[in-house]
């Protein structure tokens, strides 16, 4: 099995943790054990993978073909067979191909890219789509012939709950992937994984998922031409940096979606892709000043104290925070009347002197606090805003900061988004803030899923859990 494909270009037949020979011959993939650990031992080659069905399409906006899946390797079962690739000439710089099933709606992102109404021209950029052994596809920077994205190594599947894309990219030099705890910018490529699934995770552990989740690279090509590419996909999902150099995205639920920025410089390719997703917000002047943000400071003596420290010696200091030790319980929108008493005044003291007061939040409340006591709460749930269970119904109940059990916000919901503005509002007129830190809002939660436990279904327990760390 060794001699049959070279190290670097196997493909991981078993990318859960405990694999062996006997699992492994049963997925019909090759066993060879490497010295290199990271290499996998468990792998098929490329002929494995799908074929096109037909003659490719034309559409609005580019090109249609119809894949069949041309093996019975499986590796977690429910293979979808066909699938559509559908692949888009959005801009002269900016296209994007997405693979899905034909037969059957499933989650997109409802992030919208407007697309054109016609496919753009004067293109950067061609595309190849052959059928050899499986169906290549391949994206070319025309002006240099740099072959940006091929599918040559195999490794497609598209399955219910396991979708996998595998690409060799034209160099090494690839940067993003975030949030994770990695020594460098450039990453390694050697057999590299990151899990991403948003976690209120410090940075302790070297390659672990952090907080947030942002499934973009930029590729710096040989000839420091550069491009980008989203995988826009919410699942848990992990993403494998390979010698080859490839990379391998994994996800276990929507589609496959990619779209592809040509830049050509770094600075084009930022540009491309946030006039795709979004800019970012211009930040208040004030708030590009020197801030304090700590845990604990406990009462408002402390906290007069440092900042007095703070002016005593000179330092600095536009911006103080206020972290939950404020809050009355830790509970959203209250302050501790007794170990903060005088909040709202030393707030405004520290505003007339031209300071700015920034309030943590929460994205949590308490549901067990007696009634006619906790508002927001009260507020909340008479508008139905909470996160729900699968009934679409109750709402779903975990363990956070404050006193009892606690519901979360669901902040997809539009009057999510009334209740949270009329709380903020109501609660500036008794402390005047200037900026809210909202923590944990990946959303933490202290037990593993919700009370009294999750149902067991394979939404709850897929078969294959994505390389990250979790309390699952
Ligand atoms: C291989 O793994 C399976 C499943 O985890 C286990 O049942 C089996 O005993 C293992 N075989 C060997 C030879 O370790
Ligand atoms: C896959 O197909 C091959 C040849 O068609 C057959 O020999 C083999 O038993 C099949 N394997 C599985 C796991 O179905």
């Amino acid at each position: 099995s060794c001699a049959l494909v070279a190290a670097s270009d196997r493909i991981n037949c078993y990318p859960e943790p405990e694999g062996n020979e006997t699992t492994c011959m049963k997925r019909g993939c090759h066993w060879c054990v490497t010295e290199d650990t990271k290499v996998p031992f468990c792998f098929y080659n490329s002929k494995h993978g799908y074929v096109i069905t037909s003659q490719p399409q034309k559409t609005q906006l580019g090109w249609r073909v119809l894949l069949r899946k041309r093996d019975n390797i499986s590796l977690f079962g429910d293979d979808i067979s066909p699938v559509a690739m559908d692949i888009e000439f959005h801009t002269k710089n900016r296209l994007r191909f997405k693979i899905y099933d034909p037969g059957k709606k499933r989650f997109e992102v409802p992030l919208r890219i407007e697309p054109p109404l016609n496919a753009a021209i004067d293109l950067l950029y061609d595309i190849e789509v052959t059928s050899e052994v499986i169906t290549q596809f391949r994206v070319i920077r025309k002006k240099t012939k740099t072959v940006l994205w091929e599918t040559f190594l195999g490794g497609l599947i598209f399955s219910n709950q396991f979708m996998q894309m595998m690409t060799a990219i034209p160099s090494t030099t690839i940067y993003g992937f975030g949030e994770h705890e990695h020594p460098s910018f450039k990453h390694d490529m050697n057999f590299i994984q990151y899990g991403m699934f948003s976690r209120a995770q410090s940075p302790v552990q070297a390659f672990s998922n952090l907080y947030g989740v942002h499934p973009f690279y930029m590729c710096i090509e040989n000839d420091f031409n550069a491009h980008g590419v989203l995988f826009l996909n919410s699942n848990a999902q992990d993403v494998t940096l390979s010698p080859y150099p490839a990379l391998t995205f994994r996800t276990i639920g929507g589609i496959l979606d990619f779209y592809m920025f040509l830049g050509p410089t770094p600075e084009n390719v930022v540009q491309q892709y946030t006039a795709a997703v979004g800019r970012s917000f211009l930040p208040p002047y004030w708030s590009l000043g020197f801030q304090l943000s700590r845990w604990g400071y406990n009462s408002i003596d402390v906290l007069k104290k440092t900042v007095g420290r703070l002016k005593y010696y000179d330092i600095p200091h536009d911006v103080q925070f206020g972290d939950i030790d404020y809050m009355e319980r830790h509970m959203d929108f209250t302050y501790d009347k007794t170990n903060f008493a005088g909040l709202p005044e030393f707030i405004k003291e520290l505003k007339n002197s031209g300071m700015h007061y920034i309030i943590v939040l929460d994205p949590f409340l308490t549901k067990d606090e007696p009634q006619g006591i906790y508002k927001p709460y009260e507020l909340g749930q008479e508008m139905g805003i909470w996160v729900k269970n699968s009934d679409g119904n109750t709402p779903a109940v975990g363990k956070a900061w404050p006193p009892g059990y606690s519901v979360f916000p669901d902040y997809t919901n539009p009057r999510t988004v009334e209740w949270w503005i009329h709380m903020c509002v109501e609660f500036k007129r008794i402390l005047d803030f200037d900026g809210i830190c909202i923590d944990m809002n990946e959303p933490t939660n202290f037990g593993t899923g919700q009370m009294p436990g999750c149902d067991k279904n394979i939404i709850n327990y897929p078969p294959y859990v994505p390389d990250f760390l979790c309390n699952y």
